[in-house]
């Protein structure tokens, strides 16, 4: 039946088959709407508590194997044939992220196997009341939702207490922050969450390593490697870049190295199309990347394309410990594990000048692989309109939320079971766990969007 024993299994099944299947580059391009705000502001909270073994991503909040054994022979008793899902898009202004990523216009049925699911677009608040389970998309594109609409949604709400409202992004967090709903309507905005960290309900992040058995073989593999690389360090920009001064971070490190500027107004050009970016970054050894900001798991597709593409990269942005645990092991260099700007320089020099210490940082691939589970945005035509399967926006997203949800509507919302307990966005793990993202290069004069 559909109540797999083993949910690890369903989850890690479908991110590796959409894996496989996305692998792929991206160029961080869609993350030009920034927002305007003073990084020196950011908390300073940290660090998420579980540990992720490889490949398998857990529902860290519920133990759903002890309880699908619990309740199975309950099962038919709470399987409904009919759940509906809407995707609340009212609070949309723009699709930031291309032409894929976009809720479906019209009304569609999800084959789960075990039941049909109907998912539509809903636009008007006053219609919410309709559905079992309701995402609220997160980017960059959406309106903060106000007091007044959550006061109406909260009617809703409490008239359907079987209802699951899920906040769903792929956005890093530090990007939605204004979007939080105002306190106190955090408490009990949502009640379940999808993102990349590993302690959202549905989590889906942006890469993953996998231990294999047959990895790159050791000799002829890694000197085929060492054969492509001809050139040092290269640094895809984006247009724009407010959450804090990697420009001037690129800049420091240029005094130094030469640094192969890619995109963004000034740099060369790196085509998305086909493979052509691909090659031309493969020539390095090194790559910078630096995410936006510097939250818990914020680990992006920068940073696993970077891998998948045979380059070590050198990386700013979550936790050391964030990366040690998600990473391959010996994968990347932490550019605040030196004191200076001139210190990591040097070190990047040695590993150029020394074969067999640069080799080291790609020895995991003897055993393992680099997953990208993001989506190129530019590979599929705009009328397909086929969400990738590690969107929230298609099937296999909806029917994996709709088969935890079938386990658990049983109870009611906010009820003494712990299933249903909600997700407020102001959690330590996700908005508590920005901070400032390097020691390296002076802050001063960076608190507008012009770095
Ligand atoms: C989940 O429940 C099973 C069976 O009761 C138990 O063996 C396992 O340790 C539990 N896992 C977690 C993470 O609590
Ligand atoms: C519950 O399921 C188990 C095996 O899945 C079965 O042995 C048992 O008879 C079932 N109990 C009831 C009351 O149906
Ligand atoms: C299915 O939906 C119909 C109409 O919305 C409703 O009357 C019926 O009770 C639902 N069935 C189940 C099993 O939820
Ligand atoms: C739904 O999926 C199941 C299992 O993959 C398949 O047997 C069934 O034919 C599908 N139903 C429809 C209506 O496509
Ligand atoms: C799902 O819908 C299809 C087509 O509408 C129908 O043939 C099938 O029996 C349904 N499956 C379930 C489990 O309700
Ligand atoms: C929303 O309501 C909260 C609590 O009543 C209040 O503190 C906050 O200022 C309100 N926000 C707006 C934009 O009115
Ligand atoms: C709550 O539900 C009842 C019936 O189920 C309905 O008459 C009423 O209009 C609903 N109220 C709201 C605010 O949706
Ligand atoms: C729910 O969690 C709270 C604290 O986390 C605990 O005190 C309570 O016993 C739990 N309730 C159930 C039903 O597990
Ligand atoms: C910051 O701005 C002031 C005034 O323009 C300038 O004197 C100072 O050198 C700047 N500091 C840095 C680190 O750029």
């Amino acid at each position: 039946m559909f109540l797999k024993k083993n949910s690890s299994f369903i989850l890690c099944f479908l991110l590796l088959s959409a894996g496989v299947i996305l692998q792929y580059f991206l160029i961080s391009i869609f993350y030009g709407l920034g927002t305007k705000h003073n990084s020196r502001k950011r908390k300073e909270i940290l660090v998420s508590k579980h540990v992720l073994p490889t490949c398998i991503i857990r529902n860290s909040k519920y133990n759903i194997t002890s309880f699908s054994n619990q309740e199975k022979n309950k099962t038919n008793d709470y399987m409904f044939s009919n759940i509906t899902v809407a995707f609340f898009e009212d609070i949309r202004r723009s699709w930031p992220y291309g032409t894929i990523f976009r809720a479906p216009e019209k009304i569609r049925y999800c084959n789960c196997s075990a039941f049909n699911v109907t998912v539509a677009t809903e636009k008007l608040v006053q219609n919410l009341g309709r559905y079992d389970i309701i995402f609220v998309p997160q980017d960059v594109g959406c309106y903060k939702i106000s007091n007044l609409t959550w006061n109406k949604l909260g009617q809703q709400k409490r008239n359907k207490s079987t209802q699951r409202w899920i906040y769903a992004s792929f956005e890093g967090v530090y990007k939605i922050m204004p979007q939080f709903p105002d306190k106190p309507y955090n408490k009990d905005a949502y009640d379940w969450s999808f993102t990349y960290h590993s302690e959202s309900d549905f989590p889906m992040p942006y890469g993953y390593y996998k231990q294999i058995e047959k990895g790159l073989f050791v000799g002829g593999g890694m000197d085929s490697i060492l054969k492509r690389k001809t050139k040092l360090i290269s640094w895809m920009s984006t247009w724009n870049d407010c959450e804090w001064p990697r420009k001037r971070f690129v800049d420091e490190l240029g005094r130094y190295l030469p640094i192969h500027r890619y995109g963004g107004r000034t740099g060369m050009r790196c085509p998305r199309s086909g493979t052509v970016c691909e090659m031309k970054m493969k020539k390095y050894k090194f790559y910078l990347a630096l995410e936006n900001s510097c939250c818990s798991e914020y680990i992006t597709e920068k940073f696993w394309r970077t891998l998948t593409w045979d380059i070590v990269p050198v990386v700013v942005g979550a936790p050391k410990s964030d990366y040690l645990r998600f990473a391959p092991p010996g994968s990347f260099i932490y550019a605040n594990d030196f004191s200076s700007v001139k210190g990591l320089a040097e070190y990047l020099l040695e590993l150029d000048s020394n074969d067999e210490l640069y080799v080291r940082y790609l020895q995991w691939k003897v055993a393992g692989k680099a997953v990208l589970n993001y989506p190129d945005l530019n590979d599929k035509p705009a009328k397909t309109r086929v969400p990738p399967d590690t969107f929230f926006y298609s099937c296999a997203s909806v029917c994996r939320v709709v088969t935890t949800y079938q386990e658990n509507r049983q109870y009611k919302r906010n009820y003494e079971h712990n299933m249903t307990e909600n997700f407020d966005p102001y959690v330590s793990w996700w908005g508590g766990s920005c901070r400032k993202c390097t020691h390296l290069i002076s802050w001063e004069n960076t608190s507008k969007c012009d770095h």
